[in-house]
């Protein structure tokens, strides 16, 4: 049993997204359940992008706990079934579990609509059964149907985003999505924690000013902690950033990333 008692009595459900790859989105989900689960706070890691780089993360913190390879256990990809079989979660350290992404999740976008609807009911069951404190969810590029329903399945929402317009786009987008997931889809509580400005090379006049312009234009919806581009959060792939043992960007690294994990646990302790 993990040290602390369940936040708010329910299992916090965050989704991390934005459609444009390689802008920290999966950096962000692993450092968030170091973070989460050095707290002693019980976490639902779930992988729901078929490249699977937050699963392999979290199944060396399997290995490194000295844990035997897992037999049939539950996966991301059975969020999306009418009937998923009942299977065991997959524990990587005490008060840690992880829903691993297969290649299965490449057909999901077949089932067209009627996925909408199962990953709430799914993960309410899965919540009836464990008290997870947070479920960490890493998406990628997804098709409109799945990112429906899990939209209508969590309770809040991050978007990463470096200055790029292609990820500018992706953050307004996912604005527009949420609204949906609010109206149409049933779920009024889901709360936009923030567009987060990551990867941003210090180096870069352009670059730093353009996130206090975008603070400015878009006020509450950019969150105020930054990630900058950091070498020891390009290394730290399967432990926290703040264990970093080298590097000259190590300490400023450790304590942007703490930054934003602290911001958007008190964010989501508030709810
Ligand atoms: N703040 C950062 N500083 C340096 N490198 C980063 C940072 N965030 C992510 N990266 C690196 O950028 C690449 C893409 O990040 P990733 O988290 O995989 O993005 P996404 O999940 O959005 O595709 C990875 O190699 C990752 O290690
Ligand atoms: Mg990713």
């Amino acid at each position: 049993m993990a040290k602390q008692s369940r936040a708010n009595g329910y299992m916090k459900k965050q989704l991390v997204v934005n459609q444009k790859g390689g802008i920290g989105k999966t950096t962000l989900c692993r450092q968030q359940t170091f973070y989460t689960h050095e707290l002693g706070y019980r976490v639902l890691a779930a992988d729901l992008d078929p490249q699977g780089n937050f699963t392999r993360t979290m199944l060396q913190v399997r290995e490194r706990n000295g844990l035997p390879p897992a037999g049939e256990v539950m996966t991301a990809a059975h969020l999306f079934m009418e009937t998923p079989p009942d299977l065991p979660l997959l524990w990587c350290d005490d008060g840690l579990a992880l829903l691993p992404s297969t290649p299965e999740l490449l057909d999901i976008p077949t089932l067209g609509l009627q996925v909408i609807g199962r990953p709430r009911k799914i993960l309410e069951h899965i919540e009836s059964r464990n008290q997870f404190d947070f479920m960490i969810t890493d998406i990628g590029p997804a098709r409109l149907a799945m990112m429906k329903a899990i939209l209508q399945a969590v309770d809040f929402v991050v978007c990463p985003f470096d200055i790029d317009q292609d990820a500018i786009d992706g953050l307004h987008t996912l604005m527009h999505d949420i609204r949906e997931a609010q109206t149409v889809l049933g779920n009024p509580t889901l709360k936009m924690l923030g567009g987060l400005a990551s990867l941003i090379n210090t180096d870069r006049v352009f670059e730093v000013r353009s996130v206090e312009e975008l603070k400015q234009a878009m006020g509450d919806i950019i969150i105020p902690p930054v990630l900058y581009d950091r070498a020891a959060t390009k290394y730290a792939k399967d432990y926290p950033v703040w264990q970093s043992s080298k590097g000259i960007s190590k300490s400023k690294a450790a304590t942007e990333m703490r930054n934003v994990c602290e911001y958007l646990l008190t964010r989501m302790m508030e709810q």
